[in-house]
């Protein structure tokens, strides 16, 4: 069975079940601040869970599904083997308080079992057999025996068999996972020889997770007001077992790809075991970018943008050399995809571009030669008072020191190693989390408000970043009063002289368009309105239609300012009093920041 059949059968299966399906959402999650990217089907449907929004009122439906576009970082150093990857399709049913662990069990075992026709025998279960005073899951081991044999199914703790929440807080619960017995072998461990075995004989299928629970950032567990249903079954490991195939880059979902890349003349021997290896990681890293680019995600140092940088330099990095054929592989990709995503297809010619641009940054990054390196790092032993080694042990480095060369020279931590540098990559990897939490902060400073302590500002400027800061609010509200309310914003910065805002948008904005957001910041400032400003919880927030910059990562309790009725947003502060001070408002430019990226800058007078 193909995978456009597969996705098929899936939701035509729920919609007979009285399941309304949903879209899935982007990767780059708009409204969820806790979470860098999005790792589960559920995801979009978090306040339904929480209990904050009511699905009957927005969703007109209490049971939904839907096939959601995920991407993983937790799982990229297994990349390479026979089932993971980073970009993967989830397969998902909900119930916001509607049906509950029977009913999951039932539907999901009918799906496999009558839809699929998969054989009984291939299927293991596994459920939460209690840990830390949580109680052992008795009810789903007993619905489980109506199907299948006790000894199939297996008892774990909550490393296994407990789900959520996707970042610090967030709704959570004990699961069941459905696990594909691949060999019907046990090995050498004999009876012991069970789902999450580490031999290979089993691969997990289904997680059914029963959210109860909601975790808060104190790690207090609280019970939800609903018993709520989550389920995920992986699109690709499903189309391993219906394809009969040994790995999921064998099946229709990667098969094209991998052959693209094989066949590519910078890539290695197609039969040599390190180049099939190599072969998967670089046909998963050029798919999760593709589909990032997609998403408008762009290259950059930080978060979002550093994991997309970090996995297409990774994909690069498997290649004998840089003269890699993108184009090919971007219209794979679109290929395999464009029935199930026919966004790819419009943004096709701003992936293909931004992946050049990228590959070109890489490869001036490539040809730093690593003399000049060594010299580099001497250079800075000798500049934090350390001695500066001579010869191959030079090769040994600290991670603030492979951080620097990574930072500066944007050499991947990957590479470095490849040119014979050692260090230790845990300390490498908490400066990385330093580092992004840092220019979180400055951008926090920036466009809360903080920058104002800057000494260098007179009190005039700081009036008039006051007034451009409001002026700001304004400005994002017409935007999408104009353009539409895909307008997001991407970044923001404001300066005595002038302010700017970067905004998701993809084509130049005419001079109509740009009149008319003019027009209407200034008959809002003309009105006088007043500037006021709430406590909320952010949720609250969101829910209220308050704007937010969702890369940014807010607290559970913020603050919300209001133009009048006409805008509301998250921010730091501080503002106007009152929209007549602001003055008249103008914007000087409007151009392309990156792909998919507008920047307008304004002035106020
Ligand atoms: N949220 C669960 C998971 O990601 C089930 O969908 O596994």
């Amino acid at each position: 069975m193909n995978s456009n059949k597969i996705r098929e059968q899936f939701i035509n299966y729920f919609k007979k079940n009285k399941h309304k399906v949903f879209e899935s959402s982007s990767l780059w999650p708009q409204d969820d601040p806790s979470v860098l990217l999005t790792i589960a089907g559920m995801q979009q449907f978090k306040p339904f869970f929480m209990g904050i929004l009511n699905p009957e009122k927005e969703l007109q439906s209490t049971s939904i599904a839907s096939v959601q576009r995920c991407f993983r970082t937790s799982d990229i150093e297994e990349v390479g083997d026979k089932i993971h990857n980073t970009f993967f399709e989830m397969l998902g049913n909900f119930s916001f308080g509607q049906y509950f662990k029977d009913e999951a069990i039932k539907l999901a075992w009918n799906f496999l079992i009558k839809k699929l026709k998969i054989n009984k025998k291939f299927l293991w279960t596994t459920y939460f057999k209690g840990e830390k005073g949580l109680k052992k899951d008795i009810e789903t081991f007993e619905v489980w025996q109506k199907y299948i044999d006790g000894e199939k199914i297996i008892g774990f703790g909550k490393k296994e068999n407990w789900w959520g929440p996707p970042g610090k807080t967030g709704p959570c619960g004990p699961s069941s996972e459905i696990h594909y017995d691949l060999t019907g072998q046990p090995c050498q461990k004999g009876n012991l020889c069970k789902p999450n075995c580490q031999c290979g004989r089993f691969i997990e299928l289904w997680n059914l997770v029963f959210m109860q629970y909601h975790i808060n950032s104190k790690g207090t567990l609280n019970k939800l007001p609903k018993n709520n249903i989550d389920t995920g079954l992986g699109l690709e490991r499903l189309a391993m077992i219906l394809q009969k195939k040994d790995n999921i880059f064998a099946t229709d979902l990667f098969n094209d790809l991998v052959n693209t890349i094989i066949i590519d003349k910078s890539f290695g021997n197609s039969n040599d075991y390190e180049d099939v290896i190599r072969s998967r990681i670089a046909a998963d890293h050029m798919k999760g970018s593709v589909f990032l680019l997609a998403d408008n995600v762009y290259f950059s140092n930080k978060e979002q943008g550093y994991v997309l940088r970090k996995i297409f330099r990774r994909a690069l990095d498997q290649y004998l050399h840089s003269n890699v054929n993108l184009e090919n592989i971007v219209d794979s990709v679109c290929e395999t995809y464009k029935k199930t995503y026919p966004h790819l297809i419009k943004k096709k010619q701003n992936i293909l571009s931004s992946l050049q641009k990228e590959l070109n940054a890489y490869k001036k990054v490539l040809e730093i030669d690593v003399n000049e390196i060594v010299s580099k790092i001497n250079k800075l032993k000798h500049q934090t008072k350390r001695l500066a080694l001579k010869g191959p042990s030079s090769r040994k480095l600290t991670a603030q020191e492979a951080f620097v060369i990574y930072s500066t020279y944007g050499l991947s931590p990957e590479r470095l190693k490849r040119k014979g540098f050692t260090f230790d990559d845990e300390s490498f990897k908490k400066l990385i989390i330093k580092h992004q939490q840092l220019s979180r902060d400055n951008t926090n400073n920036k466009f809360g408000g903080h920058g104002l302590n800057s000494k260098e500002w007179s009190n005039e400027d700081r009036q008039k970043i006051i007034r451009l800061h409001t002026a700001t609010h304004l400005l994002h509200q017409a935007l999408r009063d104009v353009l539409g309310l895909n307008v997001k914003q991407q970044g923001s910065d404001i300066n005595p002289e002038r302010l700017r805002f970067d905004f998701e948008h993809s084509e130049k904005l005419t001079d109509d368009e740009k009149q008319k957001i003019e027009n209407i910041v200034n008959e809002k400032i003309k009105q006088n309105l007043p500037v006021t400003k709430k406590e909320m919880k952010y949720l609250d927030a969101i829910k209220d239609g308050a704007l937010a910059f969702f890369k940014e990562k807010y607290p559970e309790i913020v603050n919300v300012y209001s133009v009048g009725q006409y805008s509301k947003e998250l921010c730091g502060g501080p503002h106007v009093k009152n929209s007549g001070e602001i003055g008249s408002f103008k914007i000087i430019s409007e151009k392309s920041s990156s792909s998919g990226i507008r920047r307008i800058k304004s002035i106020v007078k």
